[in-house]
Parts: structure tokens; sequence; C-alpha cells
């Protein structure tokens, strides 16, 4: 009751209830919202703390930028959410806002558009030595089974593809990236593709803004090769999983384009099924599926695999110290 009350007062202000209809609508930075709310930087900022404070809304530092959006699940979450569908869409002021904030979402996917254009040259490059990624992507999902998984954290997100894939069997998809360029991209992908479960966020594998054991399921999709230390990030993924939880890999079997470490940034020249194995295995998940995508061109020479781990669960029966369970 007293978060209810506390609630409806930092709602009950114009300017925040402009602010909860914007959030409403996706995440916005600080400067975003000074540009469409037409107020000074430290009145917005005053605004997004009384709000932040009461629960609704939550920051997300990323760089130079913090996002904020309003908060993703709980009564705090469904009462801005409702607070924002209210909002009377022929009000002058909201109508006003809405325009303005079509104007900062068409830069930035400008913005957006023009880093993955230069990024996607590359990966065209390297997509073509490989099989479709429409196969690889059908083969992931037949390794994960069918969930349903309520929380997914796919790392590496790029441009958000593998979210929008599992986003049938999920029930929350957190996306991270260490790259901002990239982070918007993504956004602007699970935007336009309607994906209000899934988001995105900054962060290196190695240090994973989650709670131990909160995922059911971990991609992640042609990320390891430019890892300096893969066994660190498996470690990492797999921390974050619960017990039987899945962890999936999708990357190269080894090879030896030579041109993809010289021009490309990988630090890998693939997997082998060992090393992973190996990986996997001393972070405390059991190897369960792994499948090979071959090339269908010869002159293709990129063979992707597909390793599927599973965290393995704990069981504690009475009278004995805490064992394995045995995988079905
Ligand atoms: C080839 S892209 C793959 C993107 C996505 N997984 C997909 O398959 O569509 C590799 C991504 O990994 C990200 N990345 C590289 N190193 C990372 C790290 N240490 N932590 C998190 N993301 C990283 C890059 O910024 C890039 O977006």
């Amino acid at each position: 009751m007293d978060d209810l009350v506390a609630h409806l007062k930092a709602l009950a202000e114009p300017t925040r209830l402009r602010i909860a209809s914007l959030l409403a609508r996706g995440e916005l930075t600080v400067s975003e919202l000074v540009q469409v709310l037409g107020q000074s930087q430290p009145r917005v900022s005053r605004h997004l703390k009384l709000l932040t404070d009461a629960g609704l809304v939550e920051r997300q530092p990323e760089g130079a930028f913090v996002f904020y959006r309003l908060v993703s699940s709980g009564p705090g979450h469904r009462l801005a959410n409702v607070i924002g569908e209210m909002s009377p869409p022929d009000d002058p002021v909201l109508k006003r806002d809405l325009d303005r904030l079509e104007s900062v979402k068409s830069a930035r996917a400008a913005a957006a558009e023009a880093y993955f254009q230069r990024a996607a040259e590359d990966w065209d490059k390297i997509r073509a030595l490989h099989l479709s990624e429409h196969e690889v992507e059908a083969a992931m999902q037949d390794a994960a089974g069918s969930g349903p998984f309520d929380l997914m954290i796919d790392v590496g997100v790029g441009t958000g593809r593998i979210l929008e894939v599992f986003a049938d069997r999920v029930g929350e998809g957190v996306g991270v990236d260490v790259n901002h360029a990239m982070l918007n991209v993504a956004r602007l992908n699970l935007e336009r593709a309607g994906l209000s479960g899934a988001s995105v966020r900054k962060a290196d594998v190695s240090a994973l803004p989650f709670d131990d054991g909160v995922a059911d399921l971990v991609t992640v999709h042609q990320v390891l090769h430019y890892l300096d230390d893969p066994a660190v990030a498996i470690a990492e993924c797999a921390r974050v999983l619960k017990p039987g939880g899945v962890l999936l890999i999708a990357d190269f079997a080894p090879h030896q384009l030579e041109f993809l470490k010289t021009d490309h940034a990988h630090r890998r020249l693939g997997f082998s099924d060992e090393e992973i194995t190996d990986w996997v295995e001393s972070a405390g998940l059991e190897l369960r599926r792994r499948a090979a995508l071959h090339p269908e061109e010869p002159e293709n020479r990129l063979t992707v695999k597909i390793w599927a781990a599973r965290r393995v669960p704990v069981r504690t029966e009475p009278g004995r110290a805490r064992s394995r369970e045995k995988s079905a």
C-alpha cells in the first residue's frame, strides 16, 4: 500500500506523467528527454530521480550515456505502463512530445543504421564463407530445446538477431554487448520487431551484470572467437545460469583462414570439441549436444559448430553431501 501511494505521488505531476508516457514507448537518455520535453537538464534529471526513487524508472549507465526506462517488472512496471497508455493521445502537450520523440528516434535510427552499414560489410564477407544464417539459427533453436525460458541472456548481442530468433520461447530476453553503437542497432531492431520483452545493456562478457543462477538460457553466437580468454567468458556465462539452465555456443570449427585474424579482429581460428568440452566442464556444465554445419559450397571453408551445455542441477539428499544429479 505504501509503495502504491509513493508510485501515485511520484506520477501526480505533469512533467513526470509526460516522462512515464514517453518511457512507455522505449528507453531514452537524459539528453533525449531534454530535447523532447523542452526543459533544462537539471529539471529533467530531478524528475527522473524522483521517478527512480519511487521505483517506477530504472537507470542503465552505458559508457558516457545513461538510459532510463520503466522498471521491467512488479507493480511499478504495471502502473507506469497503464499510465503511459492512458495518456490522452489528443492532448496538445503529449502530441508535441510524441512528435519530438519521433524526431529523436529517427536521428538515433539514422546513426545506428550508418554504423551498422559499416559493420555489416565486414560481416557479409564472413557470412559468405559458411552455411546460411537461417540454417544456423534453426540448429540453435533445435539444440536449445523448446523451453519456455523465463530469462534468456544473449552475450555479444550485436544486431539483436538471436533475441529475435528465440523470442517465441522466452519470457524476458536481455542482450549485452561491449559496443555502444551496436547496442543502438539492437535497440532499433528490437523495437521495430515489437519485442517489448527484450532489452539490451552494455557489459563485457567477463563481468555480466547479473546475479548468480538467474538465467534459463545463455546464448553466445559468433562472439567467442573475438575474446582473449574464452574460458573466462564461459565460466561467467555458467555463473549466471540456473541449475538445469542451458548455455548455447555457436562458433567456428578450427580453420586456417588467417585473414580473419589480420583483417577482422578474430583472436581465435575456431574451436575444437575438446577445448569447448574442457571449458564447459570446468565451469560446472555438462555438454549435452553438439552439431557441425558444413558449408555447402566447396570454396566456402567455415564450418559452424553448435555446442549446447547444461548447468548440472545440484540435489541435496538427506544425510548426504551435495551430489551432482545424473543427466537425463
Ligand atoms: C560478430 S558479432 C555477433 C553478434 C550476434 N551475436 C549475432 O550473431 O548476430 C560479435 C559481437 O560481440 C560483441 N563483443 C565482442 N567482444 C565482447 C565482449 N568482451 N563482451 C561482450 N560483447 C562482446 C561485439 O561488439 C559484437 O557485437
